[in-house]
């Protein structure tokens, strides 16, 4: 039980990676609050934490919003008395294609989730941190953030901007005991795989991404949950403004 006596808020945890880390999580004895701009899917993750004997609510709302933040924050005290990880795991891309192809609408989506979900969630949880002596920050980045493929020209640099604002917030919070670090997934098979292909999603196709990747398959929401686990244990107390690449090799 590496995460008992602790709570969890999990962004986009109704499918995907951060369905994964919100399993994981309450597997090892945290309380886990399931957030998705999807609600039926966060109910449904929540339920199926209650079921298999672990602590859950699910939580609605768009990490874009900070109205949507605030009633996070305060349902997750209400049924939980304090927080101590934030999993900033929402995310979304434009499909991949040429870069004149990106929309304006696409640019503005993919940074309002990517960057500004960031943005609000500091606001919302490092007054509560400081309060508390501290917390844990874990954000899902991407490989797309160091190592990019074309294609997806903003998606990266969404991507790479959170790796920059993780490492500084870590500088810069780390006297209030406050520790920020991002986990860089290579393609794993989620509700964005199609997306980030841009390709029809056939065995052919994925064998064109398979083949950068010296382990030789996509990442599994097992995969980025383990490292997720790590970074919010205190075995990672001296962690911070880090990037783990769960990537199979991809980055070397
Ligand atoms: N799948 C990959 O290949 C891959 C690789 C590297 C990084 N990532 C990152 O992993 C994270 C999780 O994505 P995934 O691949 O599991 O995709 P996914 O689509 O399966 O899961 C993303 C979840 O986020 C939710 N979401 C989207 N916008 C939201 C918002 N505004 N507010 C709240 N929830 C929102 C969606 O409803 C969905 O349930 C993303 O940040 C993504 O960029 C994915």
């Amino acid at each position: 039980m590496r995460l008992k006596g602790k709570t969890a808020v999990v962004t986009g945890a109704g499918s995907g990676f951060g369905e994964g880390i919100a399993k994981t999580y309450a597997r090892e004895g945290a309380n886990v609050v399931v957030n998705d701009l999807n609600a039926a899917a966060a109910q449904r993750v929540a339920s199926e934490i209650a079921i298999a004997g672990g602590k859950a609510i699910a939580v609605a709302g768009d990490v874009t919003r900070e109205a949507d933040w605030h009633a996070l924050h305060d349902a997750a005290l209400e049924d939980f008395g304090s927080v101590q990880v934030v999993v900033n795991n929402a995310g979304t891309t434009h499909r991949n294609k040429p870069v004149l192809e990106v929309t304006e609408a696409e640019f503005d989506r993919v940074y309002a989730v990517n960057v500004k979900g960031l943005y609000w969630s500091v606001r919302a949880f490092v007054p509560h941190f400081r309060a508390h002596g501290g917390g844990v920050f874990v954000n899902i980045a991407s490989t797309a953030g160091v190592r990019p493929r074309p294609g997806l020209v903003w998606y990266n640099g969404s991507k790479g901007a959170m790796i920059v604002a993780s490492k500084t917030l870590a500088a810069e919070l780390g006297p209030d005991g406050i520790r920020v670090n991002c986990v860089n997934p290579v393609i794993g098979n989620t509700g964005l795989t199609a997306e980030f292909m841009g390709v029809a999603d056939t065995p052919e196709n994925r064998q064109r991404f398979v083949a950068s990747i010296p382990l030789g398959r996509f990442s599994t929401p097992q995969d980025v949950a383990n490292a997720c686990l790590y970074l919010a244990s205190d075995e990672a107390a001296f962690i911070t403004g880090t990037c783990i690449e769960v990537d199979g090799g991809r980055c070397v």
